[in-house]
């Protein structure tokens, strides 16, 4: 992300109209009744919006969608997008035309014209999602994007709300060009580093290096990087913004920065993709970010495991039986399992250090959970129901897909081992539920705890509503607004 595209905010001043550059942007209700800056539009284009809005092709437009009407006479600007939207549009429906406003204005300057339009804040966070661009590894200058101007009636009112969207945004960009930097780039020392500038925001960071992992007992997450040059982390983030004293609720994420599969190789065809599978720390280090920067009153703390899976002459081997800092031994049977092998001894650390009230991790953690439920639904994993169901309320209220799985003993007893306490694979039959239970036997009972499998929805071939190709930054809001509605103190 060279440039992130930040909405400004500006009162309605119908005189601006005919001058403004690029894009004008109006939204029109399903009746097709103009506001003043709408009428100001048409009045300046001699009809022609009245004439779009009344035309056969607007009346068939979904809510959330838009017509462009080009050249329009009479104003600077090159193009009219006339967005069919309500009044007093829900959530859903404002990020949605924000999303498709930013699609047809394709980085052009934009001034929207919102005027009471209820909800203007939920349409600027809708389009600075949608208009996220990754593109630091281009050589050639790409342009800039052009500034993106939302005028509203209430300014004073719609910038306070803009605020707390923003530092939204501000996360699911973080999470986002974490995911989509290449292997070499984002090394562990490197995502360390990243993590490390969170102090600016008023985070706590804190790295743990080999040798402290070594003295806490880590014998599995330092497994999976023993073959690689990169040194494995664990970083803790500490956003204590709660009462002082109140036990925090923990985030913790898998961060395999590269994962080539180990001495159990992955095949070559897709292997490229796997620079992905540091997304459950990439979403860790995104929520971390927006609860700062939103000043959340609440304690949270992050927890990222971060390594990188290679093969070498120092690598695990299949059959190799390391300790976990639990004490729990583990037959490494499969070196692609390795996620839940730097997942176990983060879940432990994080329990020990901080008896949190609840904890959620997150990891690319099995392909089996994309054939499951394909790359529209995280898997959701859990021991108590009330989390769960938080989560998932959380989730649907930001159209976040989430799937509640199963979890139970005859899952668990396919982890048994011939010669340690567990293995690291339970075979084909239901490989993400068994990689579940692999963590559940890392959970303290007590501690209500979620596992989401991210490996199918952390980034995607095609665009959806809310990015474009590749990292999406899902679960950031749906786990600040978790954080929100359930762990904090209420604001003011
Ligand atoms: N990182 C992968 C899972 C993954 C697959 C993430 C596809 C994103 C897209 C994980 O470490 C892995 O390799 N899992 C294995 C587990 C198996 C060896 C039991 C898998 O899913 O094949
Ligand atoms: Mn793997
Ligand atoms: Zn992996």
């Amino acid at each position: 992300m060279t440039s992130p595209v930040t909405p400004t905010f500006i009162a309605t001043d119908i005189e601006l109209i005919k001058e403004a550059d690029g894009i004008l942007a109006i939204f029109v209700p399903e009746a097709g009744t103009l506001d003043a800056t709408a009428k100001r539009a048409n009045r300046l284009s001699r009809g022609a919006v009245a004439r779009l809005v009344d035309s056969d092709g607007f009346s068939k437009l979904e809510e959330g969608k838009g017509k462009m009407l080009a050249f329009p006479i009479n104003m600077e600007a090159e193009g009219v997008v006339v967005i069919k939207l309500s009044r007093r549009p829900d959530v859903s429906a404002a990020r949605k035309a924000g999303a498709t406003l930013a699609k047809m204005a394709g980085g052009k300057p934009v001034m929207a014209l919102c005027g009471n339009l209820r909800r203007a804040e939920e349409v600027a966070l809708g389009f600075a999602l949608r208009a996220y661009d990754f593109d630091d590894h281009f050589t050639k200058d790409s342009e800039a994007p052009g500034a993106v101007t939302f005028m509203v009636n209430d300014l004073p009112k719609v910038t306070e709300a803009a605020e707390a969207n923003g530092a939204i945004a501000d996360g699911v960009f973080f999470t986002r060009d974490l995911v989509n930097e290449p292997a070499n780039v984002l090394t562990t020392t490197e995502f360390a580093d990243r993590l490390v500038a969170l102090k600016k925001l008023g985070v706590a960071v804190k790295v743990l290096e080999e040798d402290e992992l070594e003295k806490l007992g880590m014998g599995s997450l330092l497994c999976v990087g023993q073959g690689s040059v990169s040194p494995s982390k664990v970083v803790v983030m500490e956003w204590m913004g709660g009462e002082k004293g109140d036990a925090p609720f923990a985030l913790v994420g898998k961060g395999v920065v590269f994962d080539t599969g180990g001495i159990s190789l992955k095949p070559a065809g897709g292997m490229e993709d796997m620079t992905m599978d540091m997304g459950g720390a990439g979403v860790v280090a995104g929520v971390m970010k927006t609860l700062a920067a939103r000043k959340a009153k609440s304690n949270v703390v992050g927890l990222v495991g971060l390594v990188e899976n290679m093969p070498s002459g120092n690598a695990v081997r299949p059959g190799d039986v390391v300790t976990s800092m639990k004490g729990d031994t583990i037959e490494v049977i499969n070196t692609d399992a390795e996620g839940r092998l730097v997942l176990a001894d983060v879940l432990w650390y994080a329990q020990e250090q901080y008896k949190p009230l609840g904890m959620i991790n997150l990891a690319t953690l099995t392909g089996a959970i994309i054939i499951g439920l394909g790359h529209e639904n995280a898997g959701v994993f859990s021991n108590n129901d009330a989390l769960a169901n938080a989560f998932l309320k959380a989730a649907g209220a930001e159209e976040e897909g989430a799937w509640r799985m199963p979890m139970g003993k005859a899952y668990d007893d396919q982890l048994k081992s011939r010669l340690a306490d567990m293995k690291n694979v339970g075979g084909r039959p239901a490989g993400s539920i068994t990689a579940a239970q692999f963590l559940e036997r890392f959970v303290k009972p007590e501690t209500p705890w979620i596992h989401l499998d991210i490996a199918g929805v952390a980034a995607l071939k095609t665009e959806s509503d809310f990015a474009p190709k590749g990292a999406t930054g899902w679960g950031v809001r749906a786990l600040n607004r978790l954080i929100a509605d359930n762990f904090e103190e209420p604001q003011g």
